[in-house]
């Protein structure tokens, strides 16, 4: 199911443009392996949110070659810290070299391996944490982020509404956990949460 039409993702995109040659480079990338990376419209989304809450350290579940966080970078100071994580050991070196072309080396750290380890082991507080990880481990991350991330901080999920699947009758592992982890946000009474029907669906939960 097409989310947003075409024609007015075009206008969105458009409106975005082009900021630097490396986000270009990573779109050309996206598009050549076909790699789910969170596009230019929530990209700025994300820059947007970072600015709003002053963001200075952020967790990155599931970076990939670094597209997402080049635009959370634009929205923080420079003395700030992106963690980024991811299972493939190319992507993170292809994200090294992207985020260093940018101008955004000195925010990044680099961790190894699971981003669920990775969440669970590394202390807070922190501003933000996104999570794009595989969809079926997205129930196992409210419990392991909210307790570090600070008061007014935002914990935030791509891929929400999963091509429209959520409606399914016959829903798949996946978009049962992309459901699962949505209803137990909004059941929440510690956070406020909005879902964005932008590209492919951004869940917002502001912490208390
Ligand atoms: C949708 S892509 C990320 C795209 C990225 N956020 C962006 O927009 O540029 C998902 C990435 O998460 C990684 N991944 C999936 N599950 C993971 C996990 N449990 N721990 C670390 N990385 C994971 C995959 O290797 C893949 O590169």
């Amino acid at each position: 199911m097409e989310l947003v039409a075409e024609p007015i993702e075009a206008y969105l995109r458009n409106l975005v443009g082009s900021k630097h040659a490396a986000q270009d480079a990573m779109e050309a990338l996206a598009q050549e392996r076909d790699f789910p990376i969170v596009g230019p419209c929530v990209g700025s989304l994300l820059e947007v949110l970072a600015k709003s809450i002053d963001a200075r350290r952020v967790l990155e579940l599931g970076s990939g070659f670094g597209y997402s966080a080049f635009w959370f970078a634009r929205g923080m100071p420079k003395d700030g810290e992106i963690i980024h994580t991811d299972l493939d050991a190319e992507n993170r070196q292809s994200a090294q070299g992207f985020l260093r072309d940018a101008g955004f080396a000195d925010l990044m750290t680099y961790a190894q391996g699971n981003a669920l380890e990775v969440l669970a082991q590394t202390d807070g507080p922190f501003d933000l944490i996104f999570c794009d990880i595989d969809k079926i481990d997205y129930p196992k991350v409210p419990d392991l982020a909210l307790g570090k991330l600070r008061s007014g901080g935002m914990l935030i999920f791509d891929n929400t509404l999963w091509s429209g699947r959520v409606l399914d009758q016959d829903k798949d592992a996946d978009t049962q956990a992309i459901i699962d982890l949505t209803q137990s946000l909004y059941a929440r009474t510690d956070v406020t949460n909005t879902l964005l029907p932008l590209r492919d669906g951004v869940l917002i939960s502001l912490k208390h």
